[in-house]
């Protein structure tokens, strides 16, 4: 069985044929969930699950669930996917290589007619990437019952829409109920996101666990005035006052050396007229950390920066700093992580262990089913940005570690 291969040009030509819908003028994919691309995106998906001869449901988070017969259709599925939804300026290959990779699995097994025993269940989970409706990996969260199913369809956009309206608006608010089903397993295929692979010059990663991620939403609170008369000294600008603030908020990562981050990604200011003093800003703030008791420590010092804050606009400004999701540190399975060492192995491609870095739904996942992830490298470690680029041998590669890995799980 180990000469059996994907189809990698295949392969290649799914991903940049999805690439097409939602995409951007330097290269990047906007297919952010739930939106009419992220529609057209499911509808191809769901197409091709079909010509594959794969019977597609779909939950009431909308997460999609391509399902292949097993030799022993009773036993638990091995699952294998990720995500079609992207960031704003997103890349081709976050999220959509291991959909697709898991997708070319079964097209790869199809041309040889190859059964496994445990049936194979591809999925593309919803609202992987949480950045139009936060938190991240809300879909395989209320998978695994870290979120009840209300939370994770009451949960709102800028715009004030919910999830669940937008499963119904574009038509994939599915029936079958959230979860409660027993996996085998599951395996991940996802670019590294990160650098080191490509420094290393290792084909594989074999995932051994994630990195705490940590969100908050902060607001700073002063009050508006003209930006002429006003002289500097009376103004209660909360943008001046949210800028030393920001460098203390990178400090708290800085201080734990070269593991920490801290990230502000959202910033707006009130009410957005130049010449007007801001009298109100709000902000976002990301700290990741791969060990739980430094995530706290962060969280902790992230407090005592408000604290200075708050101490040096003695009551004129407020400061509020609210924890919006925390999802800690993850080891994976160590039996899928063995899977995954000996697939990269009997395939000859060169690898090493790897804690990744971004949040993945296998993240939730592995609360409830032995799980473990396959990066690839890719280019300059760049991800969430247009320039994201895997090469095809990469994603080749990754989908024939998939491949051995699902099929020592579910068995041929
Ligand atoms: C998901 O992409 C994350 O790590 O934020
Ligand atoms: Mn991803
Ligand atoms: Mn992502």
């Amino acid at each position: 069985m180990i000469e059996l291969r994907a189809n990698g040009e295949r392969l290649w030509q799914s991903l940049m044929t999805m690439a097409e819908i939602g995409a951007l003028p330097n290269g990047g994919v906007n297919r952010q969930t739930l939106t009419d691309d992220d529609r057209r995106g499911r509808d191809l998906f769901r197409s091709w699950c079909e010509e594959a001869g794969l019977q597609v449901s779909i939950d009431r988070m909308g997460s999609m669930f391509a399902r292949r017969k097993g030799t022993d259709d009773d036993r638990p599925p091995v699952m294998l996917g990720s995500h079609l939804d992207t960031q704003p300026t997103g890349g081709k290959f976050d999220g959509a290589l291991g959909v697709l990779g898991a997708l070319e699995v079964v097209r790869t097994l199809n041309d040889h007619g190859i059964t496994t025993k445990a049936p194979l269940e591809v999925v593309n989970w919803t609202n992987e990437e949480g950045c139009r409706f936060p938190p991240a990996m809300i879909a395989s969260g209320v998978f695994a019952g870290v979120f009840e199913l209300d939370y994770g369809l009451s949960r709102k956009d800028h715009a004030g829409r919910t999830i669940g309206e937008e499963l119904e608006r574009i038509g994939y608010a599915g029936d079958r109920p959230v979860g409660q089903r027993s996996i085998g397993a599951l395996f991940e295929l996802h670019i590294e996101q990160g650098p080191i692979l490509e420094a290393e010059g290792q084909r594989i990663g074999i995932v051994t666990g994630g990195q705490g991620a940590r969100w908050y939403d902060c607001e700073v609170i002063g009050a508006e005035t003209h930006a002429g008369p006003a002289p500097m000294e009376s103004r209660r600008d909360a943008l001046r006052a949210a800028a030393p603030l920001l460098e203390d908020i990178y400090q708290v990562a800085h201080r734990q050396g070269p593991s920490g981050r801290a990230t502000v990604g959202e910033f707006q200011a009130y009410p957005g007229s130049r010449n007007t003093v801001p009298g109100r800003v709000r902000f976002t703030v990301d700290l990741r950390h791969p060990d739980g008791g430094t995530m706290d420590a962060m969280d902790r010092a992230l407090g005592q920066a408000f604290e200075r804050a708050r101490a040096r606009h003695e009551g004129r400004l407020e400061f509020q700093l609210e924890e919006i999701w925390y999802a800690p540190p993850v080891a994976f399975d160590a039996d899928c992580i063995e899977a995954v060492r000996q697939a990269a192995k009997a395939l000859g491609l060169s690898s090493r262990e790897i804690v990744s870095g971004a949040g993945h739904d296998a993240v939730y996942m592995a609360r409830v089913v032995p799980t473990a992830m396959i990066f690839v490298p890719c280019k300059d470690g760049i991800s969430h940005a247009e320039a994201e680029y895997a090469a095809p041998d990469a994603c080749a590669d990754g989908a024939n570690v998939l491949l051995h890995a699902v099929l020592a799980r579910a068995g041929a």
